[in-house]
């Protein structure tokens, strides 16, 4: 089976079992656990893991800390705080992604009903390759969010000779961060938001949202799966295909300017997709956060 079809076939097969699960078996909630993390993509993740294998590398809580993001940061440690490091061996990628970025940016800042260019916030950051080439040659100041200190503590060394221009580097985890209300014309989230679970990158939009001051936009740039959400347990992050990332953003009450797929990449990469997004003068909280909910089971 491929595809949607999977999907369905699987997603029947589901609703079924919670209708014939007993209500306190372990099964049972360690389903109820993963869907609450994953809302919107648990049925693709169950599509590849076992049920007992997914829920230990996602939502299993040990010494307090969520399996998927202690296995994250456990592999962050190991990551070299270079370009290298940041791109994940596709260094040579590097300078295709910027121009993009750039030429992407440029549509959405600086004119009439557009963004202005005082402050940006680059969230996973690492050690600052989206502030140094994309953020700091429009954007008066920029600020850094990243969990990784070693990280944070290179990109001082890295953006060098523009420090006044750089406000602040906040140590933090995303799922944890509140940017100030009101304060950035651009927030930029680069290849982080799979490192979040549906619920949190949900969360963390809705907090960036209230973060961007009037006419501002948050640019999300990352992998996108073809079909469905994939997860990957070496650095701990799902792949999460356009419709699963569009219900995600019209839920947090943000909408899509313009969505773009990053062209130049070669063809064996997973596609990577550009999306500019804005308040959405329409939204209701109300109605988003009853459609967030998960059904209860
Ligand atoms: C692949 S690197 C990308 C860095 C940067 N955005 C770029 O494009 O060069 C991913 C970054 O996200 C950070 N990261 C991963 N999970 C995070 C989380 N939950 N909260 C904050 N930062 C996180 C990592 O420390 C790392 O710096």
């Amino acid at each position: 089976m491929e595809g949607k079809g999977a999907h369905l076939a699987f997603k029947s097969r589901w609703c079924k079992t919670d209708e014939e699960l007993c209500r306190h078996s372990t099964s049972f909630n360690l389903h109820k656990a993963i869907r609450n993390d994953f809302f919107q993509s648990y049925l693709y993740l169950l599509e590849w893991l076992p049920l007992v294998k997914l829920y230990a590398l996602t939502s299993e809580v040990i010494n307090g800390e969520m399996q998927f993001y202690a296995r994250a940061k456990h592999f962050y440690r190991e990551v070299p705080a270079t370009e290298e490091g940041m791109m994940g061996d596709y260094v040579e990628l590097s300078s295709t992604d910027i121009k993009s970025s750039r030429e992407f940016l440029r549509k959405f800042v600086g004119g009439p009903g557009k963004a202005g260019t005082d402050c940006a916030l680059d969230c996973g950051s690492g050690i600052g390759r989206v502030t140094k080439h994309v953020l700091l040659p429009v954007f008066k100041s920029v600020e850094l969010v990243d969990m990784m200190e070693n990280f944070l503590a290179e990109a001082q060394n890295y953006l060098r000779g523009r420090e006044d221009r750089v406000k602040m580097y906040y140590c933090y985890s995303l799922q944890e961060f509140i940017p100030a209300p009101q304060k950035y014309d651009v927030i930029w989230i680069q290849w982080v938001s799979g490192n979040l679970t549906d619920k949190d990158l949900l969360e963390f939009l809705i907090r960036c949202k209230n973060a961007l001051k009037d006419n501002g936009v948050v640019i999300l740039k990352d992998n996108v799966a073809r079909e469905g959400c994939i997860l990957d347990p070496l650095d701990s992050s799902v792949i999460r295909d356009l419709n699963i990332l569009q219900s995600l953003v019209k839920k947090s009450g943000l909408t899509i300017l313009q969505q773009e797929r990053q062209e130049g990449f070669p063809d064996q990469c997973v596609p990577v997709w550009m999306l500019a997004l804005q308040k959405d003068a329409n939204f209701s909280l109300k109605r988003g956060m009853c459609e967030w909910e998960a059904p209860e089971t």
